[in-house]
């Protein structure tokens, strides 16, 4: 993994690193040199392998998206990571970080949470592998996402609250660091994105490869030959799972951010686009700052994207010209939603609404194969459907 031709001492280009804690420096030793064995390991991945068939459900299907394909004017194909179990993608990093923490003997996991997904992803992970998970989750998030909230405790998570700042997902990963540096030795912490200190970023990315090593067999298979792989960016953890066995293809990439009330109301989660290189959980990329490198609020109608930074190999592609970024508003993220339902017959996370949105006004020519990643399905996001119905 270190070995990854991106990757230098822990650096894309110049952004990544490890920015953490001492008391932290011998668990990031501990870690990054569990999944570089761990990723060699012929038993570990077929372990790995065994459990995303059987107890995921992969491999998630690439659907020729008809009739929002004929909205758009040109051919879109969905990749169908809201029918992986617990219905998003996170599931794929969650189990292969409880996998390895298992393998270093971790005897308690943490995760943060925002949309929720990610929670419930680590928790059903634990519940599987019969060890306790404590989740932090801000509260704000926690009022959005309350079925999920519901889900975690099912499966036996302790589920806590982060009651400062804003009160969603930068609150809960605070949250999540500071109980990591106060027990160190006996937990593992699952972050749940491509973000964070190295190697967090590229493991990820890495657990999540198998969402574009499906479509390229997908693909081949099919016929297809994909002009554009569109995803909507958070952390960047979907996007990097579909982009990732690509990267050296000629092939365009897009991460629609959150634009939240509009890229310049002072109200967005539009990172790349508004932000600056600074430090944030860990890691240098781009982040939302003011002059005194104080962060600042993000916001997005979506709990799941609501983050003041990007995974620092984004913030790397982007600046490189390799991704193209673009962004999405609340209000047309949400009729884009509510459009995929009625046209498609399925109702996408409101995360995944973002990407769709784009698709919708981009300036298409007709002769595109676009593969958009459905990274997961939007019954956590019924609330806000219901009160915001459209026509
Ligand atoms: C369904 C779904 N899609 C996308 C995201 C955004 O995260 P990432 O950018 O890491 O894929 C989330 C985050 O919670 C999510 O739940």
């Amino acid at each position: 993994m270190t070995q990854h031709p991106l990757i230098r001492n822990g650096y894309y280009g110049e952004f990544g690193g490890q920015f953490i804690p001492e008391m932290l420096r011998r668990n990031f030793i501990d870690l990054e040199q569990a999944f570089e064995d761990a990723w060699k390991d012929a038993e570990f991945k077929s372990t790995y392998a065994d459990l995303l068939r059987d107890f995921v459900g992969r491999p998630t299907p690439l659907q020729r998206a008809d009739r929002w394909s004929e909205r758009c004017g040109t051919s879109v194909w969905f990749k169908r990571e809201d029918l992986a179990h617990t219905g998003a993608h996170k599931i794929n990093n969650a189990v292969g970080q409880v996998l390895l923490a298992m393998r270093m003997g971790k005897r308690h996991i943490i995760a943060e949470t925002g949309a929720g997904q990610h929670g419930v992803a680590t928790a059903t992970a634990c519940a599987w592998a019969g060890l306790p998970c404590t989740v932090f989750m801000g509260a704000e998030d926690m009022e959005r996402q309350q079925p999920n909230v519901e889900r975690m405790r099912l499966l036996g998570a302790e589920v806590r609250s982060a009651n400062t700042g804003s009160q969603t997902l930068k609150d809960a990963t605070n949250e999540a660091m500071r109980h990591w540096i106060a027990h160190p030795e006996e937990t593992h912490y699952v972050i749940g994105s491509a973000v964070g200190p190295h190697p967090y970023p590229m493991m990820v990315a890495e657990f999540h490869g198998i969402i574009g090593e499906e479509t390229k067999t997908a693909c081949q298979t099919k016929g297809i030959k994909p002009s554009h792989l569109v995803a909507c960016l958070g952390g960047g953890s979907n996007a990097l799972g579909l982009f990732l066995p690509f990267l050296d293809e000629d092939i365009e990439l897009i991460g629609v951010e959150a634009a939240g009330a509009g890229v310049e109301s002072g109200r967005t989660a539009a990172t790349i686009e508004k932000g600056s290189p600074g430090i944030l959980h860990g890691a240098k990329t781009m982040i939302l700052q003011d002059d005194e490198g104080q962060i600042e609020e993000a916001h997005s109608i979506s709990a799941g994207l609501d983050y003041p930074g990007i995974g620092p190999l984004h913030a790397h592609l982007a600046s490189t010209g390799r991704l193209r970024t673009a962004a999405a508003e609340d209000e047309e993220a949400l009729q884009a939603g509510l459009l995929c339902t009625r046209l498609e017959g399925i109702l996408p996370a409101l995360e995944t609404a973002h990407a769709l949105a784009w698709t919708l006004r981009a300036d298409w020519s007709g002769s595109e194969e676009v593969i958009l990643n459905l990274s997961g399905r939007g019954d956590k996001d019924l609330k806000n459907y219901i009160q915001n119905p459209g026509e």
